[in-house]
């Protein structure tokens, strides 16, 4: 008796001890949730596009000047903010892209990010072929089969799956490659900001709630960033270097409603489905108001009509200082204040509703511990 109360005491501690070493970084290379998939456009692709007949691609220099492989897809000079992400989760190696997957890579997470998608389906379709979100869930149900099979059974995929987190970070093409395009796409004509906000949601939540149906309980939900600062659109708006104020408003409405759209989503569920809302607008403006950032108005690299970098010109040395790669996708250093944002608001709560990523999932550790409690540990 006494032995075993021993031996109990002692496995609660190696318990404690092991969940103590995941919290901090994963000293010993367990990353802090077992996978990670990724939904959205070019913030977050990482090679999605490179075969597809589009112009949303990017797998071409000085695309991946600060990466470690170089070019590879990715809308940035170094890492996008999920890629960071991972990192803080402790993954060793970044999600791979679905158009690029194979064999037990996938029990990590797989990035089904597309530049150009939306929530919409049209959504940024003027580009040329485009992974919209829609697609990027089909994508997701065909590797949930593949893990059923590698598993064994449906309902083990479908624990497996639990675990895992769920980052999604899409919209900002359904107003610059859809609502604001109005020579490609009717939308700005049949909706008011307001019911244009209100549709995309829906169809957002529609695609949240199948994702559930296959295991997703804990889902990071970026928000839209300042739409109407970045380079593009104040010159294709010819505003004079200010930022437009009607796209801003208008993502604005989208982003209150994603917030409302989490609650809502937190009230349905019970205790094991979360969800966030990161505020990326509200830290951009943040940022806006410090001096970390000294090149706000120009891109690091030459960019074209498209936004994005001519192909081979030489970007800019000082690639810190910037706040646009080109001329609509942050550099890797504002990726990198994003990431801290969406990790650890510790210090700045408003950004991350109702809490951030590292509470996100270390909630699901506590879960454990009371769930070993109840079962484990009654003899
Ligand atoms: C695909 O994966 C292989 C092996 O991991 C890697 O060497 C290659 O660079 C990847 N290609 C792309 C386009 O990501
Ligand atoms: C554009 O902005 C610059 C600098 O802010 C200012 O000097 C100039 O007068 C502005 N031009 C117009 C047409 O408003
Ligand atoms: C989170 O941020 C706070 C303050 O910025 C810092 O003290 C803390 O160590 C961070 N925690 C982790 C796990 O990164
Ligand atoms: C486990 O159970 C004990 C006794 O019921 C309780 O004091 C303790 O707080 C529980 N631990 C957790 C993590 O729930």
């Amino acid at each position: 008796m006494m032995a075993c109360e021993t031996n109990k005491r002692l496995f609660v501690m190696l318990l404690l001890f092991l969940v103590a070493n995941c919290m901090q970084h994963s000293v010993h290379g367990v990353p802090q949730v077992p996978c990670l998939f990724i939904f959205g456009d070019s913030l977050s692709d990482s090679g999605n596009n490179n075969d597809l007949q589009t112009a949303a691609k990017s797998n071409y220099e000085p695309y991946g000047v600060d990466f470690p492989t170089g070019v590879t897809g990715r809308f940035t000079n170094g890492r996008t903010e999920i890629d960071i992400i991972s990192q803080f989760l402790g993954f060793e190696k970044f999600i791979p892209p679905f158009a690029n997957t194979s064999g037990a890579d996938i029990l990590k997470g797989v990035n089904y990010a597309s530049g150009g998608a939306g929530i919409r389906v049209e959504t940024g379709s003027h580009w040329g072929d485009v992974i919209s979100l829609e697609l990027q869930l089909k994508h997701h149900m065909a590797t949930v089969s593949q893990i059923a099979s590698r598993l064994g059974s449906r309902d083990l995929a479908q624990q497996y799956l639990e675990k895992c987190l769920y980052y999604v970070n899409i919209g900002s093409n359904d107003y610059m490659d859809n609502y604001f395009v109005p020579e490609f796409y009717p939308s700005s004509s049949i909706y008011s900001p307001e019911q244009y906000a209100q549709v995309l949601i829906e169809e957002l939540s529609q695609n949240l709630l199948a994702l559930h149906d296959v295991g997703a309980r804990k889902y990071v939900l970026a928000g839209l960033g300042l739409l109407g600062c970045t380079l593009g659109e104040i010159y294709s708006y010819g505003t004079n270097g200010s930022c437009v104020e009607e796209i801003n408003a208008a993502s604005t409405i989208f982003n209150n409603d994603l917030k409302a759209l989490v609650d809502q989503l937190n009230n349905k569920f019970s205790a094991n489905s979360k969800f966030i809302f990161i505020d990326t607008a509200l830290k951009a403006l943040q940022l806006g108001n410090t001096d970390d950032f000294k090149v706000s108005n120009a891109g690091c690299c030459p960019w074209g009509t498209l936004g994005q970098c001519i192909p081979d010109q030489k970007p800019c040395y000082n690639r810190k200082d910037y706040v646009f790669f080109d001329g609509v996708h942050p550099t890797e250093a504002w990726n990198l204040l994003n990431a801290i944002t969406a990790y650890n608001s510790t210090s700045d709560p408003a950004t991350a509703y109702p809490t951030d990523i590292l509470h996100l999932v270390n909630s699901e550790i506590k879960e454990e511990l009371e769930f070993a409690n109840e079962s484990r540990f009654t003899t």
